[in-house]
């Protein structure tokens, strides 16, 4: 069974939600770009979703989570990621605006200089977020050091609910089941103005990285009963069992909302086909290819992208088009997921764009 644009709206309704952005955001064709990929391009501007200058996709997903912390009367939300998180940055001024003390553990992966704190962190500072840094000790992988991120947070908020707090642990990303209904009604939105347009996308291009976003576009797709291939394009290593879990995160959000049974999933993790080829050399790690992509939204569109995410997925819709991966005259969606607050972080992140 299917459910319209209106049904799924309906069912989201029903769930806490608390307002954080402006929606919907603009959907439009790239005109130049479009006559010279020979494609029907168009972007989904969700760099937009507010409430500062910083949207990015992390909104959608808080304005459930956030929600739902409001709704059990937590005092304290914790979340986790890297120095120059997106994720965290976007966490910790959503829950300021709603009166909850926001506390982040930051895995540091490239050194803090205490005189010259910028982008997100210099972000999280204003917000006066209660930020602890978790040094990578020798030897230790990036994953190491947010697990350990993780387990510190947890042994946290046992002292804080000791003491009589109510605190909310938000996984990296804000991927879970709650997180993942922001998606739902992302995917909803875009369709909605899709066809108002009359345009039936062929492709869905996104950069993914937890796999929340993923998630919840996928359970979006499958309930409205959309034929768009979702091309999600990595921006760090990912492991086998990761679409495994994207599809698990899917099933959970569409039991939230009443939908599915754990008899019958409403996707499969053969749904998901996250594309590892364009994240290299690594994580918040620059490459040639992306640089050259970056520059030409900018100069033909006006559009920024950043290098560790939207950035490294438009240069994958590049090569695409490229190798006929995306046939000529195909129409296709570009998801801009935000992140432009890298353009002001560490030269090393940042790479050669000027
Ligand atoms: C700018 C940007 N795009 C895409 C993503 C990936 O989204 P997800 O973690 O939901 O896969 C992130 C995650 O932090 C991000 O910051």
């Amino acid at each position: 069974m299917t459910y319209t644009t209106k049904e799924a709206r309906e069912l989201l309704g029903k769930l806490p939600k608390t307002d954080l952005g402006f929606f919907p955001t603009p959907l439009y064709k790239l005109d130049k770009l479009s006559a010279e990929l020979g494609i029907e391009l168009y972007i989904k501007r969700d760099d937009f979703t507010g409430s500062n200058l910083f949207g990015g996709n992390k909104t959608r997903k808080l304005e459930y989570l956030i929600g739902k912390a409001k709704a059990e009367g937590c005092d304290h939300v914790f979340t986790y990621g890297a120095v120059q998180s997106n994720h965290a940055m976007q966490t910790v001024w959503a829950a300021a605006k709603n009166g909850i003390k926001p506390v982040i553990y930051l895995a540091a992966i490239v050194p803090i200089d205490e005189n010259d704190i910028k982008a997100n962190l210099l972000l999280d500072r204003i917000y006066d977020a209660e930020i602890h840094y978790i040094e990578p000790l020798e030897g230790e992988s990036f994953m190491d050091t947010e697990e350990r991120s993780f387990k510190m947070g947890e042994e946290h908020i046992k002292r804080l609910e000791a003491e009589g707090h109510k605190c909310m642990n938000i996984p990296v990303g804000g991927a879970d089941e709650t997180g993942s209904l922001g998606y739902i009604g992302g995917i909803t939105e875009l369709y909605e103005q899709a066809d108002a347009l009359g345009v039936e996308f062929d492709y869905l291009y996104h950069a993914t990285g937890s796999g929340g976003t993923m998630a919840g576009m996928m359970a979006g797709r499958n309930l409205l009963g959309r034929s768009t291939v979702i091309r999600s394009i990595s921006a760090m290593e990912i492991g086998r069992s990761y679409a495994k879990h994207s599809a698990s995160l899917s099933n959970g959000a569409l039991a939230l909302m009443g939908i599915g049974s754990p008899d019958e999933p409403l996707v499969k993790a053969e749904d998901f086909a996250p594309d590892d080829n364009y994240y290299a050399p690594g994580y918040e790690i620059p490459n040639e290819a992306t640089t050259k992509a970056i520059k030409l939204l900018a100069k033909t569109e006006g559009i920024l992208v950043d290098p560790v995410y939207s950035g490294k997925a438009f240069s994958a819709l590049l090569d695409h088009v490229k190798t006929g991966k995306i046939e000529q005259g195909s129409k296709v969606v570009f998801v801009h997921t935000g992140g432009a607050t890298v353009f002001f972080a560490e030269k090393e992140i940042l790479g050669d764009v000027f």
